[in-house]
């Protein structure tokens, strides 16, 4: 999520669950290629594995190229965003308005898959404007199986590409989980994700009855603590903490470490203004985290806000 799952915030999903698969936001290959986002392609290879990276662009050349850097920094998996509505990417011609385009989306895949050996894989939503019939993305899934590309993550809504800002398409778009099982009976070979409002582990396991995967986005970003369960109830495996105090402390000390390094912190403390949504200190707690940005003064309020969670 661009703005939003950085290193930093990633180092703090590590200390909830060590199974969940990370993605990057949408990188850019314009990005890449001239340079301008080696921040945003880092990764922490000690503790971030599984770590997905993902592309944004539609120039089979290009992808390719960055499939490779991609490769070469650690990362396990490519994504291609076939997803955003944003009028930016638009102009790129890449992203959601690449559903229009199975053909060029598979030749971009196999672009990539040609420089590298990392799983490629796609995240789109169930259609773009009009094309909101199961049948649409029923075709768009048919031609990119082709490539073998593994895994289609889906966000059940169409994405609206004139007359709707990407936070609108976000929430106006009704949700169709339906298409998605439907994607599943289909082709039962492709890893089927379901992505779009989901907001617990939960609701989580009730699509796994469905589909082989979930993905989580705002609400594991405006509420970190709800992931604790993953670990647990999806992989069948210890969990790496529940508790709430402990992650945040080490996450503040990681806050603090990265101060010193010269990382502000506006960019690595805004990730847990929820860490203790709707718990009863949660106004105050969200105030001292809004002061220790603005003074960095972290080091006096450390005790202080890990006591308020
Ligand atoms: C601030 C923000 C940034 C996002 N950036 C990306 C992005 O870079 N790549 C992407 O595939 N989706 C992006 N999304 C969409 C989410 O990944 C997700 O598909 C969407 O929010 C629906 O899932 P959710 O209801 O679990 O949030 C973004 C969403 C938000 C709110």
């Amino acid at each position: 999520m661009m703005q939003c799952t950085d290193v930093h915030d990633r180092y703090l999903f590590r200390l909830i669950t060590k199974k969940a698969i990370l993605y990057t936001e949408m990188v850019t290959t314009g990005a890449i290629i001239h340079g301008s986002c080696l921040d945003q392609l880092n990764f922490n290879a000690e503790i971030e594995h599984p770590v997905a990276v993902q592309l944004g662009g539609s120039d089979p050349n290009d992808l390719s190229v960055c499939a490779k850097i991609c490769d070469e920094l650690g990362y396990d998996e490519i994504n291609l965003n076939v997803g955003c509505p944003s009028e930016r990417v638009q102009k790129g011609a890449f992203g959601a308005c690449l559903m229009n385009e199975p053909n060029l989306v598979s030749e971009c895949i196999a672009a990539m898959q040609e420089s590298t050996d990392l799983p490629i894989t796609v995240k789109c939503r169930i259609g773009v404007d009009n094309h909101d019939d199961y049948e649409f993305l029923h075709n768009f899934t048919s031609q990119i199986v082709r490539t073998n590309t593994p895994t289609l993550i889906v966000h059940a809504r169409v994405a609206i590409l004139k007359g709707l800002s990407p936070r609108q398409n976000r929430t106006v778009p009704p949700l169709k989980y339906e298409h998605v099982y439907m994607l599943k009976n289909d082709f039962p070979d492709l890893e089927i994700v379901i992505n779009g409002g989901i907001k617990s582990v939960s609701e989580s396991l009730e699509h796994l009855e469905r589909v082989d995967g979930v993905m989580l986005g705002r609400a594991a970003y405006d509420n970190p603590m709800i992931t604790s369960g993953v670990d647990e109830k999806v992989f069948n495996e210890a969990p790496q903490s529940h508790d709430r105090k402990e992650i945040l402390s080490n996450y503040l000390r990681y806050c603090m470490d990265q101060y010193e390094l010269g990382i502000s912190y506006n960019r690595t403390l805004k990730h847990v203004f929820g860490i203790n949504k709707g718990m009863p200190h949660a106004r105050q707690y969200r105030k001292l985290i809004l002061e220790s940005m603005q003074k960095e003064n972290l080091s006096s309020n450390i005790n202080n806000l890990v006591s308020m969670v």
